[in-house]
Order: structure tokens, then C-alpha cells, then sequence
């Protein structure tokens, strides 16, 4: 029986995206060259999964007409899922870019009000799955529904050899990594909500997710000097993406999760490469526009052209 990782997204959004000519308050401003893409950080991270032909099930909660939409989205990349289906509606997030300026404003909704027995039902399809080998746990989560929650999930999958990677807001995570994630994936804004602190150099950063690598063996902090950094306790990685034309940075952090994530299914070990891959996964689609994300063949394309290195930080006490 083949084993597959359970994307979990709580808050899954249908993302609006588009281009004004000059957005202007108390004025109607035409949105043109529109997309239409399922969202949030899980099941970002499955739309890569799917493309690198790693099995996974998308799962979470959908309602109303956003969530068919999303669903329909999904269908239509052959993404594998499997939601639980709420009262309440789906949010929809809108991002819009200024073409004069090309600043992009975006708008994120609240999302549904989740109920205690939809809490049950997702509870009850994670149970009834069988051959799960990871639940990978990505984006804010709806009102109604608490890190304890998710670490219930991550309690019930841990004493099941079922292991858990997690992308989430930085106060959600604090309470996630007793859960003992293998891998966490915070932004540099995220890793300073996470630790309460403003670090912001290699070193610094470095230093801080140490504290983390008896619960978590995996620690990737993004966006740090324009790089990112994999910190285990064996070593700890650097790299940057290669030099190319940046279209869209939606979703960047996103594919390196999916990306990472299929490394980790993968069974390898070696942190530089598993960086490596994550690396190339962004630039695969920071190459491409709005909220497309690259292809396999251009991640492997990139992958070539990757380098990380390993680095050294003293005086760690
Ligand atoms: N503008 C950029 N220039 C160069 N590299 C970038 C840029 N944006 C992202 N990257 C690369 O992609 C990696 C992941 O991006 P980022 O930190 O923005 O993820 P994120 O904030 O989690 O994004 P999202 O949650 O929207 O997917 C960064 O560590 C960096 O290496
Ligand atoms: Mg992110």
C-alpha cells in the first residue's frame, strides 16, 4: 500500500488576484488580467506535492460557493482531496498590483466560523485514513479553531508513526512545536513572532531556532539576508535562489514547503540537498506570474543551478 502525505489547510482561501492601471481610494479602480487559484500554505504545498508526483490528499475546510470553487480549482490540477464540508463560507483573499508603482495590495478575509463538530469531522477523517506517512499542517486557522486543536491532530498522528511538518503563523506555531514537527518553515517575520524577538542576521537567527532542535530536527527560516537557512542538529545551510527574473513572490514559501516536504517523503536526510530542492522550488515560481507556480521540470531545471553551503556559527552560549 502506498503511503501519502495529508495536506491540512484550516483556512483554505480562493485567491483573486489582478492588475490596476492606479489604484486610487473613493474611486472605481478596473482590475484587469484576473486569476483564479485555490489557496493557503498546505495546499499550496500539495499543488507542488502533485507536480513532483508525490501522493498526498489535500484536506481542511471548504463551505459555500468560494469553497466549490476551490475545490474545482483542485480537481482541475489533478490534486488529490478529501475537505470537510462547513456551514460557513470559504474566504476569498484579493491581492491587486499597481501598475504604475507594481505595489501589490493584499486583502485577507477572516475566514468561516468553525464548529465544534466540524472540529470532530476533520478529527474523524484523519482517523479514518490509513497509510498516512506525514500530515503537513500549513496557514492561519479559521475563528473557532485553536493551536491546542491541532495539536490534538498532532498528538493522535504522533503515537500513530505518522510525522508532522507545519507552516503556520509564528503565535500558532509556539504552541505547535510541543507537537515535535519534523519540519517548520517560518518567514524571517514569522521566526521573530515565533521567538518574541527582532534577530534578524544569519547568525542571529541561527542561534535562536538551536533552542528549537530538541522538539524539531528541521528548522527552515526564509527570507533571512535574502536567503534561506536550514538549521539541524548536525548542521546548519545556507543558500539563495539563482539569479533569474522575479514575476511573482506569492506563494515562494509555499513551494519551497512542498518541495522540502517531498525530500522528507523521500527519505533523505541530507539537509544541504532537501534546502536545495526548497530552493529551487521558489524560484520555479517566483519565475513564474501572479500565483502560478513552476513546473517539475523547471524545479529540477533549477535545482541544477542551486548551490547552499554549510555554515559555521561559534560561541553559541
Ligand atoms: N524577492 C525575492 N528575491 C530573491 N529571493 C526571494 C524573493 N522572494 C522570495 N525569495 C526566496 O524564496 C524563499 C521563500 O520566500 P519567502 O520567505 O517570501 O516565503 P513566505 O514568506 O513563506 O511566502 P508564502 O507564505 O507567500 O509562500 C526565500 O527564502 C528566498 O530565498
Ligand atoms: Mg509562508
Amino acid at each position: 500500500m502506498i503511503h501519502f502525505i495529508l495536506a491540512i489547510t484550516p483556512n483554505p482561501a480562493l485567491d483573486l488576484g489582478g492588475v490596476v492601471d492606479n489604484l486610487k481610494p473613493n474611486e472605481k479602480s478596473y482590475v484587469h488580467d484576473e486569476t483564479r487559484s485555490p489557496g493557503g500554505n498546505a495546499i499550496n504545498a500539495a499543488r507542488i506535492l502533485t507536480r513532483l508526483k508525490i501522493p498526498v490528499i489535500a484536506t481542511g475546510f471548504l463551505g459555500g460557493s468560494t469553497g466549490e470553487e476551490i475545490k474545482g480549482l483542485l480537481d482541475f490540477e489533478g490534486v488529490k482531496n478529501k475537505f470537510v464540508k462547513i456551514k460557513g463560507h470559504s474566504r476569498i483573499c484579493v491581492s491587486v498590483s499597481n501598475k504604475e508603482n507594481h505595489k501589490q495590495t493584499r486583502l485577507t478575509f477572516p475566514g468561516p466560523q468553525i464548529t465544534h463538530q466540524e472540529k470532530e469531522n476533520l478529527f474523524r477523517l484523519l482517523k479514518n485514513q490509513k497509510n498516512i506517512s506525514f500530515i503537513l499542517i500549513g496557514g492561519s486557522f479559521p475563528q473557532g479553531m485553536q493551536a491546542i486543536d491541532v495539536l490534538a491532530l498532532m498528538s493522535f498522528a504522533k503515537a500513530r508513526n505518522i510525522k508532522c511538518i507545519v507552516d503556520c503563523p509564528g503565535n500558532i506555531l509556539r504552541t505547535l512545536i510541543a507537537g515535535g514537527p519534523t519540519l517548520i518553515k517560518p518567514n524571517l517575520t514569522e521566526f521573530q513572532d515565533l521567538t518574541q524577538s527582532r534577530v534578524t542576521s544569519m547568525r542571529s537567527v541561527c542561534i535562536q531556532a538551536q533552542k528549537f532542535l530538541e522538539e524539531v530536527p528541521y528548522i527552515c527560516v526564509s527570507s533571512v539576508e535574502g536567503g534561506a537557512l536550514l538549521v539541524t542538529r548536525d548542521n546548519s545551510y545556507f543558500g539563495h535562489i539563482p539569479k533569474i527574473k522575479i514575476r511573482s513572490t506569492v506563494g515562494a514559501g509555499d513551494s519551497m514547503l512542498g518541495a522540502m516536504s517531498a525530500q522528507l517523503y523521500k527519505n533523505n536526510t541530507s539537509a544541504d540537498d532537501i534546502l536545495r530542492w526548497g530552493l529551487a522550488s521558489a524560484t520555479a515560481s517566483l519565475a513564474q506570474p501572479g500565483t502560478a507556480f513552476g513546473s517539475a521540470k523547471e524545479i529540477k531545471h533549477f535545482y541544477k543551478m542551486t548551490t547552499v553551503k554549510k555554515i559555521k556559527i561559534r560561541n553559541l552560549n
